[in-house]
């Protein structure tokens, strides 16, 4: 028992330690990505994973002028989701014919910071058909919480 008790004390703590470094993401809040755009999610439902909110881009591929402008998306929430979810979501550009959709995931680094990696696929209107190959440009960006 003299020996035992020293065993079970250093297990509880590293499973302590462990129980503390799973911290799960939330989408919900205010977000900026390595551009200076800022985004923020106002409601993620918790049944369905669906999300609305809006985006404010930095940079523009057109030369109007920007404005915010309105997303939606879902966020995984099958059964054996563990923490981290992956997501996506549209943004409906208020300013231009654009339209751009983002995948990505919610992980939480070594610091124990929030940080959502992610794809985008920018699909701007072009005038004609042959023009097609030419509208979609695509990138990763990637966002740290700022509230
Ligand atoms: C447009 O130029 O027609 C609309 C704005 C597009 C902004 C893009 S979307 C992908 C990338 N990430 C951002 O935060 N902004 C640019």
């Amino acid at each position: 028992m003299v020996q035992a008790t020293p065993f079970f004390l250093v297990l509880f703590l590293a499973l302590g330690a462990h129980g503390l470094s799973v911290k799960k993401c939330s989408l919900t809040g205010t977000w900026v990505n390595d551009l200076g755009s800022n985004m923020t999610i106002v409601t993620v439902n918790s049944k369905t994973g669906v999300f609305a909110g809006s985006y404010h881009t930095a940079v523009s591929a057109t030369s109007n002028t920007i404005k915010e402008s309105p997303l939606q998306g879902a966020m995984q929430k099958s059964p054996n989701q563990k923490g981290q979810p992956t997501f996506g979501f549209t943004v409906n550009w208020s300013f231009s014919d654009s339209i751009t959709v983002f995948t990505g995931q919610c992980f939480v680094d070594d610091d124990g910071k929030e940080v959502l990696k992610t794809m985008w696929l920018l699909r701007s209107r072009v005038e004609d058909i042959k023009n097609d190959w030419k509208a979609t440009r695509v990138g990763v960006n990637v966002f740290s919480r700022l509230q």
